[in-house]
């Protein structure tokens, strides 16, 4: 069996965070999101794993590499034509895919828990498709399944009204067969060639089409709010091991609970660190609090500031901040008080397009 992460997409509801960087490399707990895609399909055992890229991506590559750091073999596809959506992608691929089966992998879904069970499934039972299902309040979102006596009997994209309170998560497994689907289908009125659309062909013509309910933890990224719950639950899986519980009198420096911090941090006067949360290595911190479900990436500096609940990324600077909490700050970005430079009153910014403050 071989697997197919996605990678590539426009993102644009991500914005302005995507304007710089590709969504699937967007750091949970200080890791690329995309790595999470990348694990669990290896704890399966599958070694041949191809990345859907953007025409002309050369960001991605350069990150991930050949796969060796996680002993696997990575292959970039890149897709031809521009993002014509998710049965493109297997179209574009089927020169790699070949006649093996194959895992579907979409690099913005971030799980827990492990992918064997759903793998063995999808080959003891000899299926053409498995589906994995999570029930959720907005199922309007995603591609929803038509369940009749406990038979998939299509599955529709976004629906206004959906026929059943399950979304089609992004992990799928195929038999070959899948190729044939995603030769047959059409343009959705969106413009899209559409994953749901090449699941009902599967199914009307006769293809096994099982599924699977997801009961663990599930998430597709699609909106900044959900890379800060995303970011929380990678850091909630950190391991007693990693982390560190100190106090250094001296300074006034507390540490508490699960908190992995890099090489060459720095302390000042009054820190106090309550994980989970994980710091990059050459970060300084100084009279400052970090609170839960936090992220820093290397290199930042954080003077005189309370954070909790957030995601900064590499060299990042605060300074008498106040409280922050539920932000995502993007790379080299500075927040200081106003206070700091005459005149001392008024808030001064230079947002970038699409950006969102609240004040
Ligand atoms: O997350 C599950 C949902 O994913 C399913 O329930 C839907 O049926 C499925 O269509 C998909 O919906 P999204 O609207 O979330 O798909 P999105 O456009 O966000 O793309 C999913 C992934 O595929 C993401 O990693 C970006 C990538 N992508 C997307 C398109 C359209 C590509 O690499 N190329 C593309 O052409």
């Amino acid at each position: 069996m071989k697997a197919l992460i996605t990678a590539g997409g426009r993102a644009t509801r991500m914005r302005p965070i995507t304007h710089t960087i590709n969504k699937h490399l967007i750091p949970m707990a200080n890791r690329p999101m995309i790595e999470n895609a990348i694990l669990k399909i290896a704890e399966t055992g599958i070694t041949d794993i191809a990345i859907n890229i953007n025409e002309g991506d050369t960001e991605i590559p350069k990150v991930l590499g050949d796969g060796s750091n996680w002993n696997v073999q990575l292959t970039y596809i890149e897709q031809m034509g521009g993002p014509k959506g998710l049965a493109h992608i297997i179209h574009n691929a089927r020169d790699w895919i070949k006649s093996e089966s194959l895992l579907f992998f979409l690099g913005d879904n971030i799980i827990l828990g492990s992918i064997i069970p759903f793998v063995e499934e999808f080959k003891t039972k000899n299926l053409d498709c498995l589906l994995a299902l999570s029930r959720v309040s907005d199922p309007q979102r995603f591609g929803v399944p038509e369940i009749i006596n406990g038979v998939i009997t299509r599955v529709i994209e976004k629906p206004q009204e959906p026929p059943s309170p399950f979304a089609v998560t992004g992990i799928y497994a195929y038999s070959p067969k899948i190729l044939e689907a995603v030769a047959h289908i059409q343009p959705s009125a969106r413009g899209e060639f559409e994953i749901s659309d090449a699941h009902t062909w599967l199914i009307e013509h006769g293809a096994q089409v099982g599924y699977q309910e997801i009961t663990g933890w599930w998430k597709d990224t699609g909106l900044p709010q959900d890379l800060i719950e995303g970011n929380a639950l990678m850091l909630d899986q950190m391991h007693e091991g990693n982390g560190q519980t100190a106090t250094r009198q001296e300074k006034n420096i507390s540490i508490q609970g699960i908190v992995s911090i890099g090489k060459d941090v720095t302390f000042g006067q009054d820190v106090l660190i309550r994980g989970p949360v994980v710091i990059g290595s050459n970060c300084h911190l100084e009279n400052c609090y970090i609170g839960p479900y936090t992220s820093i990436g290397t290199g930042s500096r954080i003077v005189s500031a309370e954070i909790e609940h957030s995601i900064l990324f590499n060299a990042v600077e605060i300074q008498q901040a106040g409280r922050i909490v539920d932000s995502i700050i993007g790379e080299k970005a500075r927040i200081s008080a106003a206070s700091l430079t005459l005149p001392r009153c008024g808030h001064r910014l230079v947002v970038g397009d699409n950006s969102s403050v609240e004040l």
